[in-house]
């Protein structure tokens, strides 16, 4: 059973999805014809704006002291900010009264559902006992034994976002090997600190060759200096991961890999892959290290580590696990967390273990996403992904889906997409057209930039994939016409 499932109210009947979405006969594949997208791009603002009037507005008023009206810059995507207004399980309220399925969920921070009532509980008993003491509290047994149990590594420390937990999990890896150089993967982001906001999201025109990309700055600011520290290598390919250790004897404290890549689509990992890469980090006296930021708690109830079986040396833990309040967790090996454990290392800060968040996150780790919440969210997941599949089909669209349990994908490719370079190419208006025809049909997804990304929460139902779907299908029959 679910926990807390509502909203069926205002649903269309359930149907099953086969009978909803015959199985076609394949079309022969088309390609996209970029003036009609452009076509139909313009159509679909123009139905938008008017829906968006109050945010639109409003957004003039927060510019008066918040820079560009928005709290960080990627609540800012074309064609305009959405004000957000309230959410109740898997719907989200925008200030001009429409209401949405949330498929974006916070950037997948909300799949436990908006305003669960045990998180709520939790919350209120524990604001009622003060919100913060920057005290340890005795929420850290329960939620520290929890993680070890799902990502099988036995000491944890909490922070407040994810930038946080990976800031402290490479200066780990590098206090405990004394070496600088850390490997990161092209197209995978890990927050916005200077040791590592480089090749996040680069253009095709300045990544350099595959076996030795550029190390790309993602923001201004940040001295070259960190980018010499920071060795980029594609995702999925174990040889050009040795050749980096292989070109730097000596030198490399660690990897950092989001084990699944979520941040251009949804690129799961070839077999072998993630055993490679630790095998390989450890014969160069390196560390693994897992940014489990997105798929942590939401792949499966272990992350991707329990879904792939390979438990990295260190873990960073985000998003999801704080039940929608800014958290962040770093679990790793003793030896990783030797010099914390010396009190040679100061792993610090005011708001860490916040009681308010420790609170949140107990209620959604030990009584929210329970291990029998995962079947549901496999059953969704297969839902839009046979759904999605059968429209790519029936329209020869040169596309595919992609995802495990909470998280998916469309991938507007034709070929396979193994790493970044598989994905750079395709032309962003695609993917914002498919943001903008769900937008104005009742569906909530985060940004559009490269590949749609979706999140279902415990909330999400077939009807739910259904209206995606549908929505999908109408985008599919009117690029294809
Ligand atoms: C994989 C990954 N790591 C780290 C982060 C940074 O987390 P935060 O925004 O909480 O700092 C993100 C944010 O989207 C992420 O997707």
């Amino acid at each position: 059973m679910l926990n807390g499932r509502s909203n069926t109210a205002d649903r269309p009947t359930e149907r099953p999805l086969e009978e909803a979405s015959p199985r076609m006969a394949p079309q022969d594949p088309i390609e996209f014809d970029l003036d009609r997208v452009d076509e139909l791009i313009a159509r679909e603002e123009a139905a938008l704006e008017p829906k968006h009037a109050a945010s639109i507005a409003y957004r003039e008023v927060a510019e008066r002291t918040t820079a560009r009206g928005v709290a960080s810059s990627w609540q800012d995507s074309p064609p305009h900010a959405v004000y957000a207004d309230h959410g109740k399980g898997n719907r989200l309220w925008d200030i001009d009264g429409n209401e949405y399925i949330d498929f974006h969920l916070g950037y997948g921070a909300m799949v436990m559902g908006h305003a669960h009532p045990k998180i709520v509980e939790a919350l209120q008993q524990q604001a009622a006992l003060g919100t913060h003491f920057a005290q340890p509290t005795k929420h850290l047994d329960a939620v520290g034994q929890n993680l070890s149990e799902r990502f099988g590594l036995p000491l944890w420390r909490f922070m407040n976002s994810g930038t946080e937990t990976t800031l402290e999990a490479i200066r780990l890896m590098r206090a405990n090997t004394g070496r600088d150089m850390i490997v990161k993967i092209e197209g995978s982001y890990h927050g916005h600190h200077d040791s590592i906001m480089f090749s996040v999201a680069p253009d095709r025109s300045e990544i350099g060759p595959r076996e030795h990309p550029v190390t790309v700055h993602q923001a201004m600011g940040i001295p070259q200096a960190f980018a010499d520290l920071v060795r980029v290598v594609p995702f999925n390919d174990l040889a050009e991961a040795k050749r980096a250790f292989d070109e730097n004897k000596g030198k490399i404290a660690g990897m950092i890999i989001e084990p699944a890549m979520m941040n251009c689509g949804v690129i799961l990992p070839e077999p072998g892959y993630l055993q490679g890469l630790k095998d390989l980090c450890h014969a160069e006296g390196a560390y693994l290290a897992y940014d489990e930021v997105k798929t942590g708690i939401t792949l499966t109830y272990g992350g991707a580590t329990h879904a792939f079986g390979v438990t990295p040396d260190i873990v960073c833990l985000a998003k999801a696990i704080g039940g929608g309040t800014p958290c962040g967790a770093v679990g790793a090996t003793r030896e990783l967390y030797g010099p914390v454990l010396r009190n040679e290392y100061d792993m610090a800060g005011t708001f860490n273990g916040n009681p308010l968040t420790m609170a949140a996150s107990r209620a959604t780790l030990l009584e929210v996403m329970t291990p029998d919440v995962y079947d549901q969210l496999d059953r969704i997941d297969k839902a839009m992904k046979d759904g999605l599949t059968s429209v790519i089909e029936k329209h020869g669209l040169p596309c595919s889906v992609s995802g495990m349990g909470a998280k998916g994908s469309v991938i507007y490719s034709r070929q396979p997409v193994r790493e970044y370079r598989d994905a750079v190419g395709i032309d962003e208006r695609i993917s914002y057209l498919a943001w903008l025809f769900q937008q104005n049909r009742g569906v909530f997804k985060s940004p559009w930039t490269k590949q749609e990304t979706w999140t279902i929460s415990v909330y999400h139902s077939e009807d739910d994939a259904r209206r995606y779907i549908d929505n999908f299908e109408e985008f599919a029959a009117a690029v294809a016409s």
